[in-house]
């Protein structure tokens, strides 16, 4: 006897790295040691303060308990407080609601405002997230695409071809992943004045504005956002506190009582200790941004190294935690090329194709790799190379 499934996972597949990861564990199980710089799971500790605070707070007999919905009083406001300081933007308390991680946030956001054949706009390439959530939503998925000419900048009039007054909500994500645009506030001011004219909502997906980025980009620096946007946001990148699940949403207190609705009736708050860390976290100063980018950086030289190896071209000027990087036009496919990578090199590098048909001929590095296994990486490409 079988229990089917519902029908709705008919309509998504497997996250693509939890079968890539199965298929490189059976490998390394079988005797290979393949390095793994596909993934952006940051590999560098939180904060030493963060760190001890969850350990002393933990140790409490009285801190075991639910939590509140909407977090503590004292996390909302240094959310507040780390929004005002960074991003230059002066937020309300109820326009803020502490989430576990933001991509929990990308679901309860669906769940929040699309009904069946809802219209959602999702960029090509873009994170895979918002296209299997809005399918599990039954909506009708969308895609803009973003192109290296346009620097990966939305395509403004390409979007009005599209039926606007159909859509309901359009993901747009910058700093970009996997392209590693910068956002264009010029270009983001003039979404919005879409959004409002075809009354559809954005959402900023925000978890990569911290990592080698000059200037530090909120949708709420241009006037009006409010109106038709909301923003998600997260620790996991900026304080390498990717499995802890600590993410927010803010915007407008309607939306974000919208999204509570949901929210309240799926989870049951975040532990104690987590909150007064990323309290802690989210109070550490600009040196930790700094010491952050410098390791960044140098990574990221080895890795444009590598990708040069291979032949592929890419934009210096990228911020985030990945290098996008374009295979020559003498690869025929990219997949033979990651697997031949896998198999006789022994690394792992994403496929840019995961991200969306307009990925195909790109691949993305992840800068959460030591600067000696990306030393290694470059010495087995070569050899690698040599043997081709
Ligand atoms: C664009 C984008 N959005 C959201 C997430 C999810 O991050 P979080 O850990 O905050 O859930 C990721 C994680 O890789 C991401 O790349």
């Amino acid at each position: 006897m079988i229990i089917e499934k519902a029908n709705r996972l008919n309509k998504v597949d497997e996250y693509y790295f939890s079968t890539k990861l199965k298929q490189i564990k059976a490998l390394n199980e079988g005797g290979k040691n393949i390095l793994n710089i596909g993934i952006g799971n940051p590999d560098l500790p939180p904060h030493a303060n963060v760190l001890n605070k969850l350990c002393e707070v933990a140790t409490s007999p009285q801190v075991h308990g639910y939590q509140s919905y909407r977090g503590t009083d004292e996390l909302r406001c240094s959310i507040n407080n780390y929004y005002q300081k960074h991003y230059n933007i002066p937020l309300l308390d109820s326009e803020i609601l502490p989430l576990i991680g933001s991509k929990e946030g990308i679901m309860h956001i669906t769940q929040a405002f699309i009904n069946e054949g809802d219209t959602v706009l999702i960029p090509n390439p873009g994170y895979p997230t918002y296209k299997s959530v809005s399918k599990l939503a039954g909506a009708k998925v969308l895609e803009y695409k973003l192109s290296e000419k346009n620097n990966y900048q939305i395509d403004l009039e390409a979007l009005k071809q599209l039926p606007l007054d159909e859509v309901k909500l359009i993901w747009v994500n910058y700093p970009n992943m996997p392209t590693g645009a910068d956002a264009d506030l010029e270009n983001l001011k003039q979404l919005i004045n879409l959004a409002k004219k075809h009354s559809f909502l954005i959402i900023n997906d925000n978890p990569y504005s911290r990592i080698l980025t000059k200037k530090v980009f909120s949708i709420f620096q241009i006037d009006g956002a409010k109106e038709v946007a909301l923003e998600l946001n997260s620790l996991s990148k900026s304080h390498n506190m990717a499995g802890w699940r600590i993410g927010w949403l803010c915007g407008d207190e309607k939306y974000v009582d919208t999204v509570l609705n949901i929210r309240s009736n799926v989870d049951s708050g975040m532990f104690y200790a987590l909150q007064k860390a990323a309290t802690e976290a989210l109070n550490l100063d600009y040196t930790w941004f700094k010491q952050q980018d410098k390791v960044y950086s140098r990574r990221k030289e080895l890795v444009h190294d590598l990708f040069s190896l291979l032949n592929c071209t890419y934009n210096k000027n990228q911020v985030g935690l990945f290098v996008w990087a374009k295979i020559p036009d003498s690869v025929d496919s990219v997949d033979d090329l990651v697997d031949d990578l896998i198999l006789s090199a022994e690394v792992f590098i994403t496929p840019g194709k995961i991200f969306g048909s307009e990925g195909e001929r790109y691949l993305r590095a992840s800068l959460c790799t030591k600067e000696e296994t990306l030393k290694k990486v470059i010495q087995r490409i070569k050899k690698h190379i040599i043997k081709l």
